[in-house]
Parts: C-alpha cells; structure tokens; sequence
C-alpha cells in the first residue's frame, strides 16, 4: 500500500497504464454533460462514453479502453444524494476508473486483470476480499474460484439487486461480480443497532466496502421493456477512485484522503467547527462537512464543463 497511501495521482495513473500496458487505449474522461444522450441527466459511469460501442451503433478502432472518468450521481437511476455526508463512501462527484472490452476479452480476461492488479499492483490482501456474483453465474464462480483461488465462502451469489448493472431505463446492461474489501467488524453498522444481523457484503453499512464493479455486458434494455443480445458479450468496469483511494491508505472513509480531506479542513477553518472522522450521527457538524466537500467539488466541475446554476435540469440539480 506504501507508495499509494495519501497519493491518488499515483493511483489513478498505475490503473491507467496497467490496462494501457495490456492493449487499452487510454481514452479522456468525457464532459459530465453527456453527449447525445437524453437519456441521461449527467455522465455516471464510465462506459457512458462507450455505449454506441457496445450496442454495435458505432466501431471504435480499438476493442479495449480504460478512463478515468468524471461522474456525478445527483439523480435519475443512480443517485446518491441523499446519502452523501451520511456514509465513508457515497459522493455526487466522484472519479471511476474503468476499463472496458468492446466485444474482445470477456469474464475471464476481466476477473483476470483485476485480479492482478489488485493483488500485484496494489498488493491489498485477498483474505479481505469478498467476491459477490450474480446468483446464476455459476461461469463467474468458477473463474474467481480457478483465478484467485479463494474459498468458496468468499465467493457470494446475490440477485439482481445487487449483482446485475444497467446504465439506465434504457442502455446496455448486464450480470456483474463486485469486489468488496473488509474495512472491520468494528465499524458500525445501523442493522445490529435495530437488533437485526449485518448482512455482511450485501449490507448498506460500511464494514465491507464495494471497490471494484466488473459488468459482464450481454444486454440492450429497450423503452418497451424487451431486452436484446449485445452483437458481442462485452465488459465494462467501475471502480471508485476515492474508495480505493481509502484503502490504499489505510483509512476507513473516503473523506480521510487526499481527495476529500483538504477541501474538509479548509471548510472547518473557515466555519471554526471541528471534523470528527467517527461521527455520522444526524444533524451532525462532521455530515455536514463532508457534504460540504463532496459538493464543492461537484460544483467546481460542473461549472468547468459549463453548467450554471439555474431554476431547471440539470442547472436546478446544480443549484440545489
Ligand atoms: N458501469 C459499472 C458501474 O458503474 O458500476
């Protein structure tokens, strides 16, 4: 973890060119005004970009990319709005490192790389990984079993809610394989505290943290409903920069790092209060201060890719 701790730079640069030293062409982050889509309030994936790619409605010269990629989640089917400031890791502006296969490598390849990057790179611990997958993958099972070579209790099978990924109503969709990380047992979560059992990676608390989503890409929703066969299986990933970011530096939140927690302590200078990174508890100075920073930066880079805010779309979102 050393060189990585309290340095994002490096990490997103060590992602970018692991898959560029494996054939991906390293392709900018899009605006967060997304292009030609209407479907779409802001870009909140990385594979926004790649959709025509996916759906066969446009070829790409290259079949394998990787970004870094602007997001905000601020509304329509992904929004974490409500839980930001409340959580270690819900944010309306974050960074998602992706890479994507356009009908060339497939849940192998995908399992595969993130596995070496995971445990060479970035050297974090298997034994605090979990692997959930789609709760008919048995293909996915059996790659992470043969790859990783954990035992089957760290392989867990959940159902669409949790293990299958669409970008939106409409769009290119998929069963996913998420990696979770133990942050601990002693981290707090609201289920025990209602006298129910903490459902360990499937929970909403932060004891296990999804780092890394791997979408084996099969499907177009369309408006009626009906879902059609991509022209080739295809894989989009996302994984969260300020996650990894937390820990690869040994931090419990997101807001601990270099990230978040500059623009933190300048917000508690100015407002002469003092952050306290264990309280979440409601009406708190500490939730307030990480909305704070989550939503001055959301702000600051939605003003750069020219939204203003105004009294409709995504400028009201902007203003609020
Ligand atoms: N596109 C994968 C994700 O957003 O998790």
């Amino acid at each position: 973890m050393g060189e990585f701790a309290n340095n994002s730079r490096a990490i997103r640069r060590a992602f970018l060119d692991f898959f560029a030293s494996r054939g991906h062409e390293e392709v900018a982050s899009s605006s967060l005004v997304p292009e030609n889509d209407p479907t779409l309030l802001f870009a909140n994936a990385g594979m926004n970009q790649f959709k025509d790619a996916f759906t066969g409605k446009a070829t790409r010269h290259r079949s394998r990319a990787t970004t870094a990629q602007k997001c905000v989640r601020a509304g329509g089917k992904h929004n974490d709005l409500d839980n930001v400031g409340r959580t270690a890791r819900h944010h309306t502006f974050f960074e998602m490192l992706g890479n994507f296969s356009f009908g060339d490598y497939f849940k192998e390849g995908a399992i595969t790389f993130a596995h070496e990057l995971l445990t060479d790179v970035f050297a974090l611990p298997i034994a605090r990984m979990v692997f959930t997958i789609h709760e008919s993958d048995d293909d996915a099972a059996a790659l992470w079993k043969k790859i990783s070579g954990v035992p089957d209790r760290q392989i867990i099978r959940l159902g669409d809610k949790d293990n299958f990924w669409a970008m939106g109503e409409t769009g290119p969709c998929g069963p996913c394989t998420e990696i979770h990380f133990h942050q601990g047992d002693d981290v707090p979560c609201s289920e025990e505290f209602a006298g129910r059992k903490c459902q360990g990676p499937a929970c909403d608390c932060d004891r296990w943290i999804e780092i890394w989503n791997l979408v084996f890409m099969q499907f177009e929703q369309r408006e009626d409903k009906s879902r059609i066969a991509l022209p080739k299986p295809s894989v989009d990933t996302g994984m969260g920069l300020e996650r990894l970011a937390a820990v690869l530096g040994g931090k419990r939140s997101n807001y601990e790092t270099d990230l978040l927690s500059p623009i933190i302590a300048a917000a508690a200078v100015r407002a002469k209060k003092t952050f306290v990174p264990s309280d979440y508890s409601d009406g708190s100075v500490s939730v307030s201060l990480r909305a704070i920073a989550d939503h001055a930066r959301a702000t600051a880079f939605l003003i750069a890719d020219g939204v203003f805010p105004e009294k409709t779309g995504r400028e009201y979102v902007l203003r609020r």
